[in-house]
């Protein structure tokens, strides 16, 4: 216990226990079990239930010694929260629990279910589509009806499920032009070859076809079929097709297809994989093909803690804070330019040494919550959005503390011209980004030789210095700061 110290524990969200009579099986990570009995098995729950809430060592040291009514030895305790730890059952628990904004929150996003075994997972992802904040519709295909009943997506979504090209209202757009102009991310789960057939050959005959061909959002397949049907040559073709045609096309996973019969099932290459890999992909496709929208951000201040978004901590990276310093010191007064400023860290720290300073941000959650800091009254915040700027003037110093990072290569252009547009004669640009091997933050990483090359247009890259940049947990991301400066 004293190894443990001050350290709070909290029982995991998720564990693998079974109580039977008066015994506990815990099942470890490695999959060994270890059981419990009488007065360990009571130990056990006690401690499990008491740790809903993060405690020490030495609060549950109390509690389980009051429960018992005498002292519980130290030694069993060590023993009893190794155990849980060493099962995943009990896990440290930290104040500011990490959470990486996922792409998909906020995101629209229509699920498109059509009669393969598989669609009984839908509502699954369903359901995790929506604890990670999206928005979702859902149509379904009449042999998808046949699986699944549409209520069960209605009763989760809260919403009507899409299940005919014919039912809208005459003074609204048709079902599938709807749909598919609301989408930001079209998903059809499960395909069948049936419906890959139809969108590769652009067979609009029916609803969730339709709405594919009809979009302009990215649209990822899940083909789920047994492997004689998957490996069939007309399906090859059709799936090549929808390749060529930029659809997403996702690998199919090794499983017991429930179309066999169960005497004969075994595994094979064929159906969909599961939901929580779909979720992955889909993050991972929205990350490449579209930066998170200014609602998404406004999303993302709005449904999570302050403290929980690792780069709003008031402390600003000392190199930055040499830039701004050395700013001050040589252009006292200067005007500064603070490029997706979030909570103001920046910006308050370069209004803080003197300097004129402009912030922007494209949530205004982001905005009042800065300008309610100290040294807030000094700064100017403007809602504006790096890709579609409306901002005049000239700055001195234009800085981008991991927002450009944000954006994907396509949008890049967007912000080097506003950063042409901006900086007066002489000024200089400092852009602090995420490097190239911190490939699991959402984000857009650079290279030094991306950064040495990236601005042009008569600025000269003086400097790209290595450092890092707050991170979802103790270990920093290792991040850049590049220094452009424009030519007099
Ligand atoms: C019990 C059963 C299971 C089926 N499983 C699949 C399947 O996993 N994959 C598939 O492509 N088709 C499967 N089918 C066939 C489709 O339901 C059928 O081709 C249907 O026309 C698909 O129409 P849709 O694409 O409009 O939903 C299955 C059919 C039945 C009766």
């Amino acid at each position: 216990m004293a190894g443990l110290g001050a350290q709070r524990l909290v029982r995991a969200d998720s564990l693998r226990a079974l109580d039977r009579g008066r015994q506990t099986t815990l099942l470890g990570r490695d999959g060994a079990a270890r059981v419990f009995d009488e007065d360990s098995s009571g130990l056990v729950r006690a401690a499990l239930a008491f740790l809903r809430e993060p405690r020490s060592a030495q609060e549950l040291s109390a509690q389980l010694s009051s429960l018992a009514e005498a002292p519980v030895p130290e030694a069993l305790l060590t023993e009893l929260l190794a155990v849980l730890m060493d099962t995943g059952a009990v896990v440290p628990w930290r104040a500011q629990e990490p959470r990486t904004p996922t792409p998909l929150a906020g995101r629209r996003v229509l699920v498109a279910v059509t009669g393969a075994v598989a669609s009984v997972d839908a509502p699954a992802l369903v359901r995790m589509l929506l604890a990670r904040g999206a928005s979702v519709r859902v149509a379904m295909t009449p042999s998808a009806r046949r699986f699944v009943r549409p209520r069960c997506f209605e009763a989760l979504t809260h919403a009507a499920v899409y299940k005919s090209l014919w039912g809208g209202a005459p003074d609204a757009p048709a079902p599938h032009i709807a749909l598919a102009r609301w989408a930001e991310l079209v998903l059809v789960y499960p395909a069948t070859a049936t419906t890959v057939a139809r969108i590769a050959r652009g067979d609009c005959d029916e609803l969730v076809a339709a709405c594919v061909c009809a979009t302009r959002a990215p649209v990822v397949v899940a083909p789920s079929m047994n492997d004689a049907m998957a490996t069939a040559p007309a399906v090859l073709r059709n799936l090549e097709a929808l390749r060529e045609d930029g659809r997403w096309v996702v690998h199919p996973t090794l499983g017991h297809e429930v179309a066999e019969h169960p005497s004969e099932r075994r595994g094979m290459l064929g159906p969909a994989p599961a939901p929580q890999v779909v979720i992955e992909l889909l993050e991972h496709v929205l990350r490449v093909s579209s930066p998170p929208s200014p609602r998404s951000w406004e999303d993302v201040w709005r449904g999570t803690p302050v403290e929980a978004l690792p780069w709003t901590v008031a402390t600003l990276d000392e190199d930055l804070v040499a830039v701004l310093d050395a700013t001050a010191r040589e252009r006292p007064g200067a005007r500064v330019l603070d490029l997706g400023t979030g909570a103001g860290t920046v910006a308050l720290a370069a209004a803080s040494r003197g300097l004129s300073v402009v912030a922007t941000d494209v949530s205004s959650t982001a905005l009042d919550l800065a300008s309610r800091a100290p040294f807030a009254e000094r700064v100017t915040w403007l809602q504006d959005d790096v890709r579609q700027s409306q901002l005049r003037g000239a700055f001195d110093l234009v800085v981008d503390r991991g927002c450009l990072h944000l954006l994907c290569p396509a949008e890049r252009d967007a912000w080097r011209r506003l950063v042409w547009r901006l900086t007066a004669p002489a000024g200089l640009v400092a852009a602090k980004v995420h490097a190239e091997t911190e490939t699991t933050h959402g984000t857009f990483p650079f290279s030094r030789q991306d950064l040495e090359g990236f601005l042009g247009g008569g600025f000269v890259c003086e400097s790209v210095g290595e450092g890092t940049l707050p991170g979802p947990d103790e270990r920093a991301p290792r991040a850049y700061l590049a220094l452009w400066r424009r030519a007099r």
